[in-house]
């Protein structure tokens, strides 16, 4: 599975992938405008950070069909990292065929079902994002939604990779691990703790300890 990072704040972005484990960004409308910063420029800014070959999501705003399709050629052009996201509606499907048939990679995001992944897959999107988050707020299974489309993609063989999203905690990086999701998209705060075990802590203290006792 790839990391990917979920955020669109650059000093963190930065960050993250000085740590050398990342193979993508993904952004979206409400992290965006969080930063306060043009979102063309911002996306542009993450592109030159990063390596040829690292994905960076860009999302749609347009409702309609050509108004995505047109936003989408708008980003794509910015760099040839870009993936353009598209949110999961019957426009957005029939938007992510025709930038599928313009060459443009589009990730469609919002996915809470493997029927909706379907759907996406064979429209042409590159990725789909299923978000394990806001589908366990309502009560719903976050990461059996993810497992049942990872499950359909094999059995059909579809070349479509899937990135959990709406990841809220170390748990949900283990289990979309093991639900065999191609990527997971990670925010900067839970990506730090993935780091993290009290007795490798311990046991680098101890190692410490010891050599400057032996020294002493
Ligand atoms: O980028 C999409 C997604 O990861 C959003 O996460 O925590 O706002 O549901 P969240």
């Amino acid at each position: 599975m790839q990391f990917y990072l979920d955020s669109a704040d650059f000093t963190e972005i930065q960050q993250a992938w000085e740590l050398g484990i990342l193979s993508g960004i993904t952004t979206n409308p409400s992290l965006v405008a969080k930063t306060g910063e043009d979102f063309h420029s911002l996306i542009q800014r993450i592109c030159d950070l990063v390596d040829a070959g690292i994905c960076v999501n860009a999302e749609v705003l347009a409702l309609d069909a050509e108004g995505m399709v047109r936003e989408g050629e708008q980003l794509a052009a910015i760099h040839p990292n870009v993936v353009v996201k598209i949110p999961m509606t019957i426009a957005g499907v029939q938007a992510v065929k025709k930038l599928c048939q313009k060459g443009i990679r589009t990730n469609v995001t919002l996915v809470f079902t493997p029927v909706q992944a379907l759907l996406a897959a064979r429209a042409g999107a590159s990725f789909v994002s299923p978000f394990l988050g806001r589908f366990d707020d309502i009560g719903e299974d976050g990461v059996a939604a993810l497992e049942d489309i990872c499950d359909v993609f094999i059995h059909y063989d579809i070349s479509c990779k899937s990135i959990a999203a709406s990841i809220r905690h170390p748990v949900h990086v283990l289990q979309a691990a093991q639900a065999g999701a191609d990527i997971a998209t990670i925010p900067f705060k839970v990506l730090e703790k993935l780091y993290e075990h009290p007795l490798t802590k311990q046991g680098v203290e101890k190692f410490c300890a010891d050599w400057a006792k032996g020294k002493g």
